[in-house]
């Protein structure tokens, strides 16, 4: 079948599926095209930390309602290090801003839902997805869906496919230049059913390595802890899982880690990630599909979703007035922000994590500088602000 689209969107994770909504309240039509199943994406554990940026756009497009119901207003986080805890006061520090903890699946779930409610399209199952015609004012995109090949011609292409997607790959070589790191450890993460232990996230730096607790409601935690890059997780029965979570983030008297059924978990890899330009002739990258950032800053799904607004506001300006000039500075719109956020997660991230390679200089160091994180109000602010993000433009 031939279709025609004004944005054909690749992707139906919180890139592409904001994308779309935003284009749809700028009148603007677009189609989305994901290769797993509708239950998959809405079932994917990942993210959990919502902006305040973030939040204030949901909620101006509309689909911000179960997420102010049910979503988890935090004004501060813990750093806990020498068994110590020491809150990081993000209203106090920043003029009232916060953040909210969100499942990403459960975000997922209401913009599906609002992109269908609209009359939207999301073609879950196609697969075999490529790009073609780029050097054209008209590239396509192919994919095959029901056993039918399908093509789409668009004005422009929305790269949101994630890291491993076809987008980033489509683009000639030469074209984007790679800038990564990567660390030689990831996360194990976990989700449980147990009242979370404390109101706030705890990151917990501890000589056998990171521990972090987070949540996904009263009743559900989310923890994770540092391993190996490639851990194998049958080497993590639930029992060995507990008693290293139990170990890390032990705190001062009256902490009390909940333990509960475990109903989820999965490693992930870390690395630091970004391509320059986040763009090729009419094909815009958005998301982890040009950025990768190590968890650690609770940054992926924040930037993802600041790319496609900035990328939904350049295209309404196009389709107004043929006004391209938003759309030439897209790439370094965006890439002012993910550097920012690299830096930020980076810092996070070197500042909690054990290295293997490192000895006990290092250990002392990351400890002389929590101690002044946590007790320099200049330091403070500056961690806060980069935690509750900055405005979206
Ligand atoms: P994705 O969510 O990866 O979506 C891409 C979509 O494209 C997927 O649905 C995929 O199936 C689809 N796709 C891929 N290839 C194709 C193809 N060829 N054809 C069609 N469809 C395709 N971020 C935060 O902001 N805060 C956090 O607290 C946080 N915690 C994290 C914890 C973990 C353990 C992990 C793994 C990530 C975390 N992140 C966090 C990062 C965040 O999850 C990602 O940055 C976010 O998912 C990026 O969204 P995206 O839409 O760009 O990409
Ligand atoms: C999460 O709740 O999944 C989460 C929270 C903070 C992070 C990363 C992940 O830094």
């Amino acid at each position: 079948m031939k279709m025609h689209t004004r944005v054909g969107i690749v992707g139906a994770g919180p890139a592409g599926l904001v994308l779309s909504h935003l284009l749809h309240l700028e009148g603007i039509e677009s189609i989305v095209l994901e290769s797993h199943t509708r239950e998959y994406v809405e079932s994917r554990v990942r993210a959990g930390v919502l902006e305040q940026g973030t939040v204030d756009l949901l909620n101006a497009a509309g689909v911000g309602d179960r997420m102010r119901r049910e979503g988890l207003g935090h004004g501060g986080i813990e750093l806990r290090f020498n068994r110590r805890g020491h809150r990081i006061d993000f209203r106090d520090l920043t003029g009232g801003r916060t953040i909210t903890v969100y499942g990403q699946q459960e975000l997922v779930k209401d913009l599906i839902q609002a992109r269908l409610d609209a009359g939207g399209q999301v073609l879950f199952e196609a697969s075999d997805a490529s790009i073609h015609g780029l050097e054209t004012t008209t590239p396509q995109i192919r994919f095959c869906k029901d056993g039918e090949q399908n093509e789409i011609d668009c004005d422009f292409i929305g790269g949101c496919d994630g890291f491993h997607g076809v987008c980033r790959p489509s683009v000639p070589e030469g074209v984007l230049k790679v800038y990564e790191r990567n660390y030689p450890f990831g996360w194990l993460g976990i989700l449980a059913s147990a009242a979370p232990s404390s109101d706030e996230l705890i990151y917990a730096n501890h000589e056998r390595g990171f521990a972090l607790q987070s949540m996904r409601s009263p009743s559900i935690t989310r923890l994770y802890l540092q391993c190996p890059p490639d851990e194998d997780i049958a080497q993590w029965p639930d029992e060995r899982i507990w008693e290293e979570l139990q170990l890390r983030l032990a705190g001062d008297e009256g902490f009390h880690l909940n333990e509960g059924p475990i109903f989820q978990k999965g490693v992930t890899g870390m690395r630091s990630y970004v391509v320059e330009p986040m763009q090729y002739r009419r094909m815009f990258l958005a998301g982890d599909a040009a950025h990768i950032v190590p968890p650690t800053g609770a940054k992926g799904m924040n930037l993802a979703i600041a790319d496609v607004r900035i990328l939904s506001k350049a295209l309404a300006a196009y389709y107004a007035a043929g006004d391209d000039t938003k759309l030439n500075q897209y790439s370094a719109t965006c890439l002012r922000r993910v550097w920012r956020a690299q830096h930020f997660s980076w810092w996070m991230t070197s500042m909690l994590h054990h290295f293997e390679a490192d000895g006990e200089f290092d250990y002392r160091r990351q400890l002389a500088e929590l101690d002044y994180v946590t007790s320099s109000r200049a330091a403070a602010t500056s961690l806060a602000e980069n935690y509750v993000g900055f405005p979206i433009e």
